[in-house]
């Protein structure tokens, strides 16, 4: 059977779970694709420490990107080294190799997302980035796709594992905040430096995003209210619960009179409400839209696993469309202007 060759950036804890899920599966994804997707290559920083990874799957690292853009076998790369530098330069450098693109990285979408698109669409190359959002909740496709036809008017939700994690946790179990930290990222939940996750900046990035899929608008971060839960005590979350109120850190996007307005942070939900209800690392994204009316989409949003399930459904997408003849295709389009959402350039317009 032909091969489709994957170089990896990065064998963290996402990195490392392709190749095993595309190992797990690869009868069926040979089936569905009509190619062996296989990760020949791997960007790692010291080889040493992914020695033994490499050799159970069969990968050739290197610390030189240059030995996986100059390979014409390598036809996908897929990034999850994470954050903006040298992530954005190895992604563009990539499609205008004319390799397709598949990457987990919220960070540089919403901050550069319109860039690359953009240096996609000049390269008819492919550029998806499902597991940016909501780890493994097939989100985007399902508002690009599914979604396509209704009108939506708010997306709401929980973005965020790491602080969903640490929430319930606090409130279940009374652990502080630091032991709660402390777990999730031992699980690898959290960014690197989890600043991002517990500061709400991780869930704006997801906004961001949700935001241009749901309304085609693009977001400046500066605009989107954000505050996290650094600080708060087990006592505060523990005596909310009792009386009725589930603490949880919520990302929003609405659209009112053409503009949008988003924000993220810690509140108060009713024990009753659907998302009271998520625990632990998982997401929900909760959509109102005109047609369907209303629906929540439910499921785990950190985590090797998961993440790497969906980063893999990507890259079977991607060998659907080169063996299609349509590679280039996106989930959406960036649109060109940025939208203003503080009420104060709103009013000001
Ligand atoms: P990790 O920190 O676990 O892995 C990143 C890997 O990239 C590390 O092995 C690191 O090496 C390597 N790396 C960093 N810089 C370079 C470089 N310049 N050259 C080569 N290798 C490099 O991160 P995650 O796997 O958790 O996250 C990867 C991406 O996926 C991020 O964009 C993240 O936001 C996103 N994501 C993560 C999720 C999760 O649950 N973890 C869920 C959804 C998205 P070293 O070990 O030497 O530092
Ligand atoms: N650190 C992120 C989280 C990873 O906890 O949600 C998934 O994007």
């Amino acid at each position: 059977m032909e091969k489709l060759k994957v170089a990896v950036l990065g064998l963290g804890t996402v990195g490392s779970g392709v190749p095993l899920i595309l190992k797990e599966h690869q009868e069926k994804i040979s089936l569905v694709t009509g190619v062996e997707i296989v990760v020949e290559q791997a960007l790692v920083r010291d080889e040493a420490e992914k020695v033994d990874l490499a050799k159970h799957y069969d990968i050739q690292l290197t610390t030189d990107y240059q030995e996986i853009l100059s390979n014409p076998e390598i036809q996908v790369v897929v990034e999850l080294i994470g954050q903006i530098e040298p992530a954005k330069t190895y992604i563009i450098q990539a499609l205008e190799s004319g390799k397709h693109v598949v990457t987990a990285n919220k960070d540089l979408l919403a901050l550069h997302g319109k860039e690359l698109v953009e240096t996609a669409n000049k390269h008819q190359r492919d550029l998806y980035y499902e597991a940016a959002v909501a780890g493994g909740i097939p989100i985007l496709r399902t508002i690009a796709n599914s979604l396509a036809a209704d009108n939506i008017t708010c997306v709401r939700g929980i973005l965020n594992g790491t602080t969903n994690y640490m929430l319930t946790k606090m409130a279940n179990e009374g652990w502080s905040y630091e032991q709660a930290l402390d777990e999730a990222q031992a699980l690898g939940f959290a960014e690197s430096d989890p600043t991002n996750d517990v500061d709400g900046i991780d869930a704006a990035y997801k906004v961001a995003i949700l935001t241009q899929f749901a309304f085609g608008m693009s977001i400046d971060l500066a605009d989107i209210d954000k505050k996290g839960i650094r600080g708060m005590s087990s006592d505060d979350i523990q005596m909310a619960q009792q009386l009725g109120y589930i603490v949880k850190l919520l990302g929003s996007s609405k659209k009112t009179n053409g503009s949008v307005s988003a924000e993220v942070g810690p509140v108060l939900v009713p024990a009753d409400h659907p998302l009271a209800s998520v625990q632990n690392e998982m997401n929900a994204v909760y959509v109102q839209s005109s047609g369907v009316r209303e629906s929540m989409y439910y499921g785990p949003g950190a985590g090797a696993k998961p993440t790497a399930t969906s980063v893999v459904s990507d890259i079977i997408t991607v060998a659907k469309n080169i063996r299609l003849g349509i590679s280039g295709h996106m989930f959406n389009s960036y649109a060109s202007e940025t939208v203003l959402t503080k009420d104060e350039d709103i009013e000001s317009k």
